[in-house]
């Protein structure tokens, strides 16, 4: 008998189970009230007197085994539950990360960059908090000039030469300053300007500013260059270039897109004329080449300033600049498409 007893020491040491309903038919099975332990009991009277001590000894060991063993599941098993409450089950599939999408600015500014280096434009940027020698004088804008008014500026308080660029322009020179001619370059980037924020107008905003100076630069190759850059990004090759004044070109221009008048979208955007204004440019003023080392005599060059921002309002239909930097994700996920 007592053997017996032991063999089932040895069995509920050994007993594993991971589900209520296993642990629960061992409990009944060892301790309820038909169970193996209580027949144990009942079986106590018969055993002679001798080994009644060895006996008792022995089913009191397999009750405290099979107590112990219940126990012992039950808290497995309820902190194996705890952490699939607190985690949910950690078996299921993944949540796909939802993807961004790049901002129309950027989408904008990528395919100008990859038309312009079609054609041998690298790409150049400078710094947005400006000196005023690379932002006005250097440009032919010395203080004191009109011409500055054309631009309302942001100062920085403390120290009236320094600024928030009013265009890219200022990149020019700075490129200028560090590179020889043949220079063939674009650089784009955000600028600054003290202006009423409205529908129409932002106190920052961005440009792509482009220069090539090289021997024999004409007038002829800023216009084809316009041209191929207007027909690739608009799929419009009709411009018109309108004489205008800006003190860092000689002669300067404003360039109009012939955008059409088919729909009454085409009547609204260009005031009923079918023109477009996209941005200035010009031959690259004789001071600014000698201001930024290049000489005049030897070299010429052409430069030229567009929006991106009107642009980007252009090709994706946004009648409201305020948009294009909000941050409404309800805005920016109509891009998602778009590379
Ligand atoms: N910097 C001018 C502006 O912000 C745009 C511009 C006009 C740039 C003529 C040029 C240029 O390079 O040649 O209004």
């Amino acid at each position: 008998m007592i053997d017996k007893i032991k063999e089932h020491i040895t069995e509920v040491e050994k007993f594993n189970a991971d589900t209520k309903e296993a642990i629960e038919t061992f409990r009944i099975k060892y301790l309820g009230k038909k169970g193996l332990l209580n027949e144990f009991f009942a079986e106590f009277k018969n055993v002679p007197n001798d080994q009644k001590k060895a006996f008792g000894q022995a089913i009191n060991t397999l009750k405290l085994a099979a107590n112990e063993k219940v126990n012992l599941l039950k808290e497995t098993l309820d902190s194996q539950t705890e952490e699939v409450g607190k985690y949910g089950d950690l078996t299921r599939p993944g949540e796909a990360m939802a993807l961004g999408s790049r901002h129309p600015i950027s989408i904008v500014k990528n395919q100008i960059i990859e038309i312009f280096s079609r054609i041998g434009f690298n790409v150049s940027e400078g710094p947005e908090i400006e000196d005023d020698w690379h932002n006005f004088t250097a440009l032919n804008l010395p203080e004191y000039h009109p011409a500055r008014d054309m631009q309302d500026t942001f100062f920085i308080q403390t120290d009236p030469d320094i600024l928030l660029r009013t265009h890219t322009s200022s990149v020019q020179v700075r490129y200028m300053e560090n590179n020889k001619p043949p220079i063939r370059t674009i650089s784009p980037g955000r600028v600054y300007r003290n202006e009423a924020i409205s529908a129409r107008s932002h106190c920052f905003f961005h440009q792509v500013e482009g220069l090539y100076i090289d021997k024999d630069v004409s007038f002829a190759d800023l216009k084809q260059t316009l041209q191929i850059f207007t027909t690739e990004l608009f799929g419009k090759s009709k411009i018109r270039l309108r004489p205008s004044y800006f003190p860092f070109t000689e002669p300067s221009a404003e360039v109009d897109v012939y955008w059409g008048l088919k729909t009454e979208s085409d009547y609204k955007i260009t005031k009923g004329t079918g023109w477009l204004e996209i941005g200035g440019c010009g031959m690259v003023d004789p001071n600014v080449l000698t201001n930024c080392g290049i000489d005049p005599e030897i070299y010429s060059g052409f430069a030229f300033g567009v929006g991106i921002d009107r642009i980007a309002m252009l090709l994706h239909q946004i009648t409201d600049i305020r948009l294009l930097s909000e941050n409404d994700v309800r805005f920016l996920d109509q891009f998602k498409s778009t590379l």
